[in-house]
């Protein structure tokens, strides 16, 4: 069964450690983060996110997961990643255990709003709710960082207003990663501004491509949560075009390679993140 995610959370704040949320694509990558978090001996937050609902829908991607998942050993969370409005509801009948609803491309008040209701409707099944406020830009994008950035002062009033449990902030972050094209660096000061604003867990998106350093500092300043995919697919893509650049080869054993080779980039996530050797707390 899945495991109570306010409970991950809290262990780790308690601990100075964060946890990875990570986004599964088909069977393999599923099993893959599954078999690192029994590896690791880590919790792990299972995203339902933006690229997998387009390819089988929320219901389909919802039970292949849980369905790999029960046979596991590990400490599990299925979660809903940057949800809508309906799919945000549609994830609750289905039992996901949490979920995020992203009202960031909203007018700020508008995001309250709506924000607050999806809050009311999540806790009445007792799913905790993340939400976005500051906008995450894709790699490569050139932004204002002061129009992207999550503000301070609106970030007390939004956690306050709407009750969330965790907070997805902008803070130099950007979704995906240019290969051979270093981030611009976070801003660490934010993340505690935002902190000390909001008293409640914060969520990094767009984790892939961080330094050590800067994942260091980010749990140091109040980041529990990291959301990490490229670097998870980039290392899936390498297993299947070293097998593919052997010859014409079968696609289980592509995938086979692809699969241990996200196994062992989950793993070092976990270490880096602090929270392998954690599924017992
Ligand atoms: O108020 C809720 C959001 O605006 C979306 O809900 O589709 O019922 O308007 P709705
Ligand atoms: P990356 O692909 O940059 O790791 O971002 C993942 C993410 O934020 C999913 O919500
Ligand atoms: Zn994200
Ligand atoms: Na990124």
């Amino acid at each position: 069964p899945q495991s109570n995610p306010r409970e991950i959370i809290e262990n780790a704040r308690r601990g100075g450690y964060a946890v990875g949320a990570y986004n599964m694509h088909n069977e393999e990558t599923t099993e893959a983060l599954l078999w690192a978090a029994e590896q690791a001996d880590s919790p792990v937050f299972m995203q339902v996110g933006r690229a997998i609902i387009p390819h089988m829908g929320v219901t389909r991607a919802f039970d292949m997961t849980r369905r790999i998942a029960e046979r596991s050993n590990a400490k599990y969370v299925i979660h809903l990643d940057h949800g809508s409005w309906d799919e945000v509801m549609e994830a609750l009948k289905l039992g996901f255990s949490s979920v995020m609803y992203d009202g960031a491309h909203l007018p700020f008040e508008e995001n309250i709003a709506t924000t607050r209701k999806v809050v009311e409707i999540a806790h009445a099944f007792g799913v905790p709710v993340e939400a976005e406020l500051g906008k995450i830009p894709d790699a490569g994008e050139s932004v204002d960082w002061e129009d992207y950035y999550t503000d301070v002062e609106e970030s007390r009033r939004f956690v306050a207003e709407t009750g969330i449990d965790y907070l997805a902030i902008s803070v130099g972050i950007v979704h995906g990663v240019i290969p051979g094209i270093p981030l611009a660096p976070i801003n660490i000061q934010r993340i505690r501004e935002i902190k000390a604003a909001t008293g409640i867990p914060l969520v990094l998106h767009g984790a892939s491509g961080l330094t050590e350093r800067e994942i260091i500092e980010a749990r140091a300043a109040g980041v529990h949560k990291f959301n990490a995919d490229t670097d998870l697919r980039h290392a899936f893509r390498a297993g299947l075009e070293a097998v593919f650049a052997r010859g014409d080869r079968q696609l289980e054993e592509a995938m086979a390679e692809g699969r241990a080779r996200m196994v062992e980039a989950t793993i070092h996530k976990m270490q880096q993140y602090g929270c392998a050797g954690k599924a017992a707390h």
